[in-house]
């Protein structure tokens, strides 16, 4: 598809040079007198670079500027000065600008700073599923919680995403690391650029680099031409590196430079290009364990870790789980129509127990899969899928030591034949037969022992 650009500039001689040499098929190229004309350009055009002046009659080149950022935030404004003062340069590039030239300009200078914002759009069209996907479920209210624990990441995430400091968010697989730094990114004043993910246990080693720094053309086999990279891609937005304790420590070293020193050099390039991007990473290793192995530089790691947030493992914050179900219910009733009235206690009691080694995720796939399999009526244990009810030992009471207190060894004995025998219930799916089987009883014995003990045969699942 043709890309579009728009010129903005009112002398007549600088607008005719910059139409013959943008003369070119690849581009369909708009061309606007004033501010003001830019303004409606911009409103009824697709432009993917704007070129404006600073000067010009009706509103100025900041004014388009500020424009085009909230009209076409996937657009790119290369402002031109003729009074090149530092303070207006400064403030077009607070304000978004990708780049500015003074006048008289160098034509070459202007092509290749258009063929960048170009190059840039182009990888950008890459993430744009993916942010589209992202805008739609990107704030806090996605983010479930209601344990202290999880509110406490929560007011972290408020706090830090109006300002530009690095954050490293840990947790386990699964516990909503991406989903935090998304909520980071859309809550910030960022949130109108690109979020870019990097997933640096996904990309080979060797091709990581050119992926974060873009490589110029002919820099290693199959570098047929010129490509920015995701920090060019996230310029004025948010990067994020995911499964950083991954990362090799030559790129490592990279890294550091580039964010101290805000610029990235492309692979096979000697032309740093300046880069103003947030940084966001990722990991579920500890990553101190892994600097003191000699892993992880120390130096990167200090730099990345301004802001940690730790996120908690689900077995650490179970309150979560009848909230999590809940949104889940919703989440993947909704588009099927399917409505799930919610969990039976019985069975909610089991997911309680349960370790949840895949955390969040775990729980949310088994949720999809009984909205699919099931789609109406109560969850229920024996909706839950086997490798939960028969996890081995979940169940398990713990031995309790005898401190100094001491304790009522008939209750203790109690609680202990009570576990077993809810065990035994949850194995069987509440068939009494093969409970009592299970426990070395007779059937009558224990449904004797059941009325005692006041306990509910139904509470493991459908009466046997
Ligand atoms: N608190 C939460 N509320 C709602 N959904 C959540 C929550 N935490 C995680 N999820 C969901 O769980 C899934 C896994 O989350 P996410 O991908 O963010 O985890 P992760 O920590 O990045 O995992 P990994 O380490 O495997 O990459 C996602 O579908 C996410 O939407
Ligand atoms: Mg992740």
């Amino acid at each position: 598809m043709r890309k579009s650009l728009l010129i903005a500039e009112d002398d007549e001689v600088n607008l005719s040079l910059l139409r013959k040499v943008f003369q070119r098929p690849d581009l369909l190229v708009h061309e606007a007198r004033t501010g003001t004309e830019a303004l409606q350009i911009i409103d009824q055009q697709p432009v993917d670079v704007v070129l404006t002046d600073l000067k010009m009659p009706g509103v100025d080149g900041l004014a388009v500027l500020a424009h085009a950022r909230k009209a076409r935030p996937g657009a790119e404004v290369i402002l031109m000065t003729g009074h090149a003062t530092v303070e207006s340069a400064v403030s077009a590039m607070k304000m978004g600008a990708f780049h500015y030239i003074t006048k008289p300009f160098d034509a070459d200078e202007v092509v290749h700073l258009v063929g960048r914002v170009l190059e840039l759009t182009s990888v950008r069209k890459e993430n744009a599923s993916l942010r589209v996907l992202a805008r739609g479920r990107s704030g806090l209210e996605n983010i479930i919680g209601v344990s202290e624990a999880a509110k406490e990441v929560l007011s972290l995430v408020r706090k830090v995403a109006d300002t530009d400091s690095t954050v490293l968010i840990t947790g386990e697989s699964g516990t909503g690391k991406e989903l935090v730094a998304r909520a980071i990114h859309y809550l910030s004043p960022r949130a109108d650029r690109m979020l870019v993910p990097v997933n640096c246990s996904a990309i080979p080693g060797e091709l990581l680099e050119s992926e974060m720094f873009g490589h110029v053309k002919g820099a290693f086999t199959g570098a047929h031409a010129t490509r920015a990279g995701k920090f060019e891609a996230a310029h004025g937005g948010t990067i994020f590196l995911d499964e950083i304790g991954e990362m090799s420590p030559s790129l490592q070293a990279k890294l550091l430079r580039v964010l101290q020193e805000k610029w990235v050099t492309p692979v096979g390039g000697n032309k740093p290009i300046p880069v103003d991007v947030r940084v966001i990473t990722a990991t579920n290793k500890d990553l101190e364990e892994e600097v003191s192995e000699g892993r992880f530089r120390n130096d990167l790691y200090f730099r990345l870790n301004v802001i940690p947030i730790r996120i908690p493992p689900l077995r650490e914050r179970r309150e979560d789980i009848p909230a999590l179900i809940a949104h889940f219910i919703e989440r993947y009733g909704r588009p099927k129509g399917r409505f799930l009235e919610g969990i039976r206690p019985q069975a909610l009691d089991i997911l309680y127990r349960y370790p949840w080694p895949g955390n969040v995720r775990e729980l949310e796939n088994l949720v999809e899969r009984v909205v699919v399999l099931k789609g109406s009526g109560w969850i229920e244990p024996p909706d839950l899928p086997e490798k939960i009810r028969r996890a081995e030992g979940f169940l398990k009471t713990a031995m309790p030591v005898l401190g100094e207190s001491g304790l009522d060894i008939r209750s203790a004995t109690e609680d202990f034949e009570n576990a077993l025998i809810r065990q035994a219930l949850h194995l069987s799916g509440g068939n009494k037969n093969r409970a009592a089987a299970l426990l070395g009883l007779k059937r009558t014995t224990l449904v004797e022992m059941l009325k005692r003990k006041n306990l509910d045969a139904g509470a493991a699942g459908p009466p046997g």
